[in-house]
């Protein structure tokens, strides 16, 4: 009876088309999203950034036939998509929302996108021939280092080793509203508090993607899912289970931009009803 009454039920609506399928629907914090295929086709999309002043998202893949890491741009707002060049082994992204400057890392350094040439130039502020591996904007351009996994600081100028991590390894680095360091390396996810001089675990797991929203939150990414980082429970939560993610960013309005394997999805906030297949399941068998 209870079987019948189910189907009965998707059947109605899925006659008035509101019914969003379990693999295309998302529902964060009460609210469904659909995903909405910005751009397919790519390989491996990682570390996304986007330039709030002009709508446009950076972000790097793997470019398996040259067998190199390239940059390159999807404009949120007209789809315009094009790869950068001028830049080598182009990896991570980062945006100084207040002077409108989109850095790039690459194997020798920092670079500075060129919207009118689409061309990164090498500012060849760092001595070494440092292989940027992330990136995050705050005040000033922190980044990470590979393979020494060291964190710096580009600011007015000037760079230095970010001090409270001096000694330590640092793969992703970010800076939450409070101004403490966030920071991942093979140990966990950590949260630097400036004033008290230490660190806190705030989880153990990987994350291969951070980003902070238009007002300073912190998000990250992992194999699994995407989840926000509550600067005052120091708490970590989860807003998604997806599969296969490779990294995210937020746009202005709140909607949620992540990297699949091969693609650049929104998550578009819906009126549709989200069937889960769980409760699908779980009602069948009552
Ligand atoms: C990662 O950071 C933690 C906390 O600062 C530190 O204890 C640990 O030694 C670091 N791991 C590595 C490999 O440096
Ligand atoms: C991703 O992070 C979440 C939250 O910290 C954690 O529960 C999950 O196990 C992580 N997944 C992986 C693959 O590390």
């Amino acid at each position: 009876m209870m079987k019948f009454f189910v189907v009965a039920i998707l059947f109605a609506f899925t006659e008035a088309g509101v019914i969003v399928g379990d693999t295309n629907c998302v529902s964060i914090r009460d609210i469904n999203y659909e995903k909405e295929i910005l751009k397919s086709n790519l390989e491996s999309p990682y570390q996304l950034a986007i330039d709030h002043d002009t709508n446009t998202l950076f972000f790097s893949y793997t470019a398996r036939n040259e067998e190199m890491f390239k940059t390159a741009y999807l404009s949120l707002k007209t789809g315009e998509y094009g790869i950068v060049s001028g830049i080598h082994e182009g990896f991570a992204n980062a945006v100084n929302s207040k002077s409108g400057i989109v850095y790039m890392g690459g194997e020798d350094g920092i670079y500075q996108f060129n919207y009118d040439t689409k061309i990164a130039t090498n500012l060849h502020i760092i001595t070494q021939n440092a292989n940027v591996w992330q990136m995050f904007y705050k005040d000033g351009l922190y980044f990470t280092t590979y393979p020494e996994e060291k964190a710096y600081l580009y600011k007015n100028g000037e760079m230095v080793e970010v001090p409270e991590v001096q000694n330590i390894k640092v793969m992703i680095i970010a800076v939450n509203n409070d101004n403490n360091i966030v920071y991942h390396n093979s140990s966990g996810l950590y949260m630097n508090n400036k004033a008290k001089g230490n660190s806190i675990l705030l989880n153990s797991a990987v994350v291969n993607g951070i980003t902070a929203d238009i007002e300073g939150n912190l998000y990250f990414s992992n194999s699994s899912g995407i989840y926000y980082l509550n600067d005052k429970t120091k708490e970590v939560e989860e807003l998604a289970k997806i599969d296969n993610i490779y990294g995210v960013a937020i746009e202005s309005n709140g909607n949620i931009i992540y990297a699949s394997e091969d693609s650049i999805i929104r998550l578009k906030p819906s009126k549709k009803v989200c069937i889960d297949s769980n409760m699908f399941v779980k009602n069948v068998v009552e």
